[in-house]
């Protein structure tokens, strides 16, 4: 799997990749909305163990994101199964280092993972999940063309459904 954007490219993690991943999953700034909270960098090395097992057992997963123009790793954005409502759904997440926020990145990073699911994945829809008060990444789902469905708790915390149709 090699997806390339304008500024992007979206690949498979690989172990090593636990080093620059590390930093961005400690700071609580990112952290802020997440399940777990802050990543030790063991937990940043089981969660990268967690994507390589997704991508065998359903050939997608969550990926690096790299910035072209310095080959730096910069976050991940990618598509996840998740049970929601007791029915094993699509998701799209992403989660970027606080540097390159603000840049329609997160957005350009996930529209190409959507179309990837689209089109070579064949999902007929895709959902989002966020907190209500996670603005920035509702606002990234809006500009995704997606659109608000329900409410669900999901591990706990009320959460917003988001849905995007393929429209083939
Ligand atoms: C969510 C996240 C990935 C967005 O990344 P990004 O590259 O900045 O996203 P984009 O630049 O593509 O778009 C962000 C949009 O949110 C808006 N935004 C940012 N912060 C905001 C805030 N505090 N309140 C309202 N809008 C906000 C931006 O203005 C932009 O919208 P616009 O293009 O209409 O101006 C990034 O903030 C992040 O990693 N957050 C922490 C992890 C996280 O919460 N992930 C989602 C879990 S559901």
């Amino acid at each position: 799997m090699w997806l390339e954007t304008q500024r992007l490219v979206l690949r498979e993690f690989q172990p090593a990749d636990w080093q620059p991943l590390a930093p961005i999953l400690v700071n609580p700034q990112v952290m802020k909305f997440s399940l777990t909270g802050i990543l030790s960098a063991s937990q940043t090395q089981e969660k990268i163990e967690s994507f390589i097992t997704s991508y065998k057992k359903f050939g997608f997963g969550k990926w690096a994101v790299i910035l072209k123009e310095s080959n730096e790793l910069i976050g991940y954005c990618g598509i996840a199964v998740e049970q929601i409502d007791n029915k094993d759904e699509t998701e799209i997440g992403y989660r970027l280092e606080p540097n390159f926020w603000g840049k329609g990145l997160a957005t350009e990073a996930a529209s190409a993972a959507i179309q990837y699911g689209f089109e070579q994945l064949k999902f007929p829809y895709i959902l989002g999940i966020v907190e209500r008060a996670n603005t920035a990444s509702v606002r990234v789902l809006e500009k995704l063309g997606m659109r608000y469905e329900r409410k669900t708790i999901f591990h706990n915390v009320e959460m917003d459904v988001y849905r995007l149709n393929c429209k083939n």
